[in-house]
């Protein structure tokens, strides 16, 4: 009997999955990722492993048990070393297609919420500092008119430019050295929303040069990969507003976040929770659960990555 190893609790309906067609399922739970020790001890003798985006799947895991797949419970496999696999004819998977929607949606919330002083309009409420309506109160920014860059024009930031057009926003972006110049765009943008994978190419994509080309008005918006961003250079950014503001649901160094992040206003910050909506999470379970079963069963994977 196949046995695999789900390194952190996920919807039951891939876990019943799994079970039913014939794997031993051995299901971690905790609040925090595995610790390393922990994974390489329990991988052992796995043949199928079901990893989450925190967690760091190099040659070392990769040897410490006679894997056939990884299935990465995440779109991103940032954090799978995918050559050490290949090498050893270990399969990766992923979950394409299903967090689509849920990310974009979580995108547009960030949009508002950063433009329209939501969170710091709660907090300064519930402070008791709010002594009736006027003018001058916690005005915003406005996306309709506004120009919306997009680096990484996949599925997640079309689906965001397909939301944001319906606001009014006019849409320009970046992708694969196509679109419009990174610096054209840093230029030109009022609001900038990262799409893009996290590889060596993307790494810091958003330093401090980028982040002084764009406007003083500018709001940045992150959901895609923390390192995409130089968080030091974005603190300085924000608390010395070379941009106005900044909504990130993931940080360079998850789950700690850059104390200066923690003391600033004009930022919204998120656990990583894009793709956290009930249907979304039971989707991508599913979608990994399938890619272990097809592959245990010697079949092709659905989501392979190539
Ligand atoms: C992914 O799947 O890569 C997302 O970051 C999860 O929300």
């Amino acid at each position: 009997m196949a046995r695999v190893l789900i390194t952190q609790e996920i919807d039951p309906a891939g876990v019943a999955m799994l079970r039913e067609a014939g794997v031993a399922v051995e299901e971690r739970r905790g609040l925090a990722p595995i610790e390393r020790s922990e994974l390489l001890e329990r991988v052992a003798g796995c043949d199928g492993l079901l990893p989450m985006l925190t967690d760091r799947i190099d040659a070392v895991v990769l040897d410490a048990a006679p894997l056939k797949v990884v299935s990465n419970h995440a779109v991103g496999v940032d954090n799978i070393d995918r050559k050490a696999a290949a090498e050893r004819g270990i399969v990766v998977t992923n979950t394409p297609g299903v967090l689509t929607e849920a990310t974009a949606e979580l995108t547009l919330a960030l949009l508002l919420a950063t433009a329209r002083r939501i969170v710091e309009a709660d907090q300064f409420l519930r402070a008791g500092r709010y002594r009736g309506w006027r003018p001058t109160l916690l005005r915003g920014a406005d996306l309709d008119g506004a120009v919306l860059g997009i680096v990484g024009m996949g599925r997640i930031g079309r689906a965001v430019a397909r939301r944001a057009e319906a606001f009014g926003m006019t849409i320009i972006h970046r992708s694969h050295n196509r679109g419009v110049p990174l610096d054209e765009l840093l230029a030109a943008a009022d609001f900038l929303s990262l799409h893009c994978p996290l590889t060596e190419q993307t790494h810091h994509l958003i330093g401090e040069r980028q982040l002084r080309a764009m406007k003083s008005s500018a709001i940045l918006i992150n959901t895609a990969r923390g390192p995409v961003v130089d968080e030091a250079a974005l603190c300085r950014a924000l608390d010395e507003r070379w941009i106005a503001a900044a909504g990130l649901d993931v940080f360079e160094q998850e789950p700690a976040v850059h104390p200066k992040l923690l003391e600033l206003e004009n930022v919204v910050l998120l656990p990583h929770i894009a793709s956290a909506t009930t249907r979304c999470r039971r989707r991508m379970a599913e979608l990994a659960a399938g890619n272990l079963v097809a592959v245990l069963a010697g079949r092709s994977a659905p989501n392979p990555v190539t």
